[in-house]
Parts: C-alpha cells; structure tokens; sequence
C-alpha cells in the first residue's frame, strides 16, 4: 500500500491512484462493469478482482477492457511466480478497495477474517480504506447475519454503501439493490480527495453549476443553454482534490460526489450561494447566470389570443458574484466571450476582481456552453495558462490545480484565506 498525507500525495493526478475493485458472484455485478468504465474514465489506474462466483457472471475480458488492465482472480493468485505473492502484491498497490457487489458470503468471509480465495486475502492484508457496496435478495440483506457482518465492517472502518430499496433481480421487491455506479465513483473520489493533502484538502469549496431560469408566466422561461457539466466537473475535480463541496446547480446532479443544493433563478442562486459562502474558502461560478429577468412574470399562462407581437420588460437580475465577495474568499468567474477576446476577459477578471478568470470562445465550434469539451484560458494576476481543446473533466482539473497554486502561494506569504 501506498503512503498517504506525505508530500508525495500532494496533488496526484487521477493515474497516480490506484483503484483496486472486488467483484463477487451477484447479479448487480453488470453494474460493476459500469463502475469501472467510469474509474477507467475518470483516469484511475484500476485493477478487477474477481471470486469464482464472479467469473460465472462475467469473463475476465469484459473487466479487462472496461479496465485496460488484466484481471486478477484465483487462478492468477495460485500460478504467481517470480517470487511475489498477488495478494501481498495487490494490497500494496492498491489505494483503495471497493467490493462491489459485496455478496453475502464474501461479507462473512470479511467480518470473520477469512482468507480462503484471493479478494478475502487481499482485503486482510490491505490496511488502506475499504467500500463496500452489498447487493443480495431483501431478505438475505435484512437476515440478523448480514445485517451483523455488515455492522461489525463498518466499526472496523469500512465505508458501507446501503442497498437501496426497489425491484430486484429475483423478481421481488425490497432492499438489496447496489448502490449506483456513480454514487460508489463518488465515494472513492471523496475517499481519495481525503488522502490527497494537497491545498484543497479540508477546504470548503462552492461551485455553481447550469444556467438559470427566469419565470415568464407559469410555464415559460428566459433560459441559457448550459447544461451544467463544467460546474459539476469542477466540483467532481475540487472533491477528488480532498475539499468540501457544495455545488449549487440549476440542473439535477444525479450521483454527484458532493452535497447539491437546486435552484432556478438568479435571486435564488445568489441566495444559496451567499449561505453556503459565509464559510467557505472559494466559490467558483461555472452557471450561467441570466442577466436580465422578465420584470413582473404573469401567474397564469400568457395566451396568444389575437396578439401578433409580444414585449417583454426586462430588469437587471442581481450579480451573483458581487453579492458573495468577502474579505478571504478565493473567487473564480467565467468569461464566456463571442470570438477570441481575451482582452475582454482579462479586463473583467481586473473589473470584477476576481482571482481566476477562465475564458471561452463562445463562437468555436464543438466547445463551451452546453458542449463535452471545453478549451480555455485561464487567467490569474500574474499568469496564464491555456488548455486546448479537451473533455471538461481535464479543464476542470486544470482550474483546480490553478485554485491550488495559488492557495498554497497565498498560504506561503502568509495572506491567509
Ligand atoms: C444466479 C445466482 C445469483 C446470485 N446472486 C447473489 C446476489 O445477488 N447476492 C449474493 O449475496 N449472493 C448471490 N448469489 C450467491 C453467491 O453467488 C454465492 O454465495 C457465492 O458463493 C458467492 O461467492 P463470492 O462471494 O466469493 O463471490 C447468487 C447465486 C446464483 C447462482
């Protein structure tokens, strides 16, 4: 196993963690193929473990490519040469251990210190964190014995992630149903940000996310084509740095590794905003905030009736930013310009005195708003930094390295914050 909280820590990239995943012979297994697609994706270099069992439900090769990487199992542990023994080997390397599923015999296995296949051996010689995500019928879940195996592992540190209540694969209903693949992404993000000990790592962060919606009428809006993605993978980045997140999006975030508080307009994003910043350390305004809202929305429906023509009185809608400036607060805004102005950007970073700017061409094709990708700049006092074109999971990582930077700067010449 790695160390953790020394300096080398500091700041891993995602490639520099190593995810190890149990598998175990339960049907929700097809979800863990997910849960490693998504590992994989995020840039975890992620090894498979599987039981017997597991192999029944799904072949090595399936894990192999999900996790470009070869598959652990039995036999692998048993034919080991060249000295090293898997399980020792596998234990060390790994971070993290999520087993997902988590049968009921392999629970028990764990809970009495079983070390009779390659997954429990490996789980006894790891002293690094443990998820387990538990999928059975409701009724094996709720039998006093998995209910106590389950118990006894979360006293002794493991993070349990409860089944959750719904149709099951042997045609009944209950609990039993494993967690999501995202929601477990979520927990080992969190669970690896904790490691991290760089700058972020306590630290409160709030990040914006989608764009607003202005009432109209009852069922209309004056809305914005963001979708919301570059907030959440500034949050996603901010937790997988150790932070504390709060994200405050226009759009549901389902999975997301942090606490998400819904809004709609701007006066009720600035709200939230201005609670959660009274004790934060940064915000970052990745919505898209309407400018404008229409000045008296009608409480019933505008009817089309025999109008050909319609106005609407528009009023300035409160600046989000400006209302949450404070005193320590490190503040991070986007400037979204239509054509290469990055002129334009960088004299708002220097009007709305912001720490960070992150600029984008509205006009270039396939990026920005409501796209995958992003390409951008970004601009701080005293530097700048260009990302080309690339998944806004890698632009988010670069805002947050920047954020990073200059935290641990401000933290050296002692400005506080
Ligand atoms: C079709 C089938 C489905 C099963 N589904 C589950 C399951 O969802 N959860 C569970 O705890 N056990 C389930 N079992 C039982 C386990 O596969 C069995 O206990 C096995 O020994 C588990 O071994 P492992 O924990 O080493 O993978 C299932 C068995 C079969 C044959």
């Amino acid at each position: 196993m790695s160390e953790h909280g020394d300096d080398g820590d500091r700041g891993r990239t995602a490639a520099a963690w190593h995810v190890l995943v149990g598998a175990c012979g339960g049907i929700a297994i097809y979800k863990t193929v997910e849960l490693v697609r998504l590992l994989a994706r995020r840039g975890y270099a992620t090894t498979v473990v599987e039981t017997e069992a597991a192999r029944r439900f799904v072949l090595p090769l399936t894990f192999a490519a999900a996790s470009q990487s070869a598959v652990l199992d039995d036999d692998v542990a048993w034919s080991a040469s060249g000295g090293w023994f898997e399980h020792i080997e596998a234990a060390r390397r790994a971070d993290v251990l999520v087993i997902a599923p988590a049968t009921a015999t392999t629970l028990a296995k764990l809970a009495a210190g079983l070390a009779d296949n390659l997954l429990s051996a490996i789980y006894l010689a790891f002293r690094g964190p443990v998820i387990l995500a538990p999928s059975m019928n409701w009724a094996m879940y709720e039998h006093p014995a998995t209910q106590q195996n389950l118990r006894l592992l979360a006293e002794r540190g493991c993070t349990v992630l409860p089944a959750t209540r719904g149709q099951l694969a042997c045609g009944e209903e209950g609990s039993g149903r494993m967690a999501e693949p995202e929601v477990i992404l979520a927990t080992v993000q969190r669970t690896l940000g904790a490691l991290s000990g760089g700058p972020l790592a306590g630290r409160k962060v709030v990040v914006t996310a989608g764009g607003t919606r202005e009432p109209i009428d009852a069922v209309r809006f004056l809305g914005n084509r963001s979708s919301g993605r570059m907030g959440r993978a500034v949050a996603e980045a901010s937790v997988a740095h150790g932070a504390d997140v709060t994200l405050i999006s226009t759009t549901p975030m389902t999975g997301a590794a942090c606490e998400v508080t819904l809004v709609e307009t701007a006066a009720e994003m600035a709200a939230a905003v201005t609670r959660a910043v009274a004790d934060a350390d940064v915000l970052v305004m990745a919505a898209a905030v309407s400018d404008f809202r229409p000045a008296e929305p009608l409480e019933g429906k505008i009817e089309r009736a025999d109008k050909d023509t319609l106005t609407l009185d528009l009023v300035r809608t409160v600046d989000v930013l400006a209302e949450a400036a404070r005193p320590g607060l490190y503040r991070v805004a986007f400037a979204a310009e239509a054509g290469p102005r990055l002129d334009r950007a960088r004299a708002k970073r220097r009007a709305k005195d912001v720490d960070l700017m992150v600029f984008n061409d509205i006009l270039a094709a396939g990026i920005g708003i409501g796209s995958e990708d992003n390409e951008i700049t970004i601009i701080g006092h005293d530097r700048e930094e260009q990302v080309a074109r690339a998944p806004k999971d890698v632009c988010a990582e670069a805002i947050v390295r920047a954020i990073e930077r200059d935290l641990a700067a401000r933290a050296g010449t002692g400005r506080g914050g």
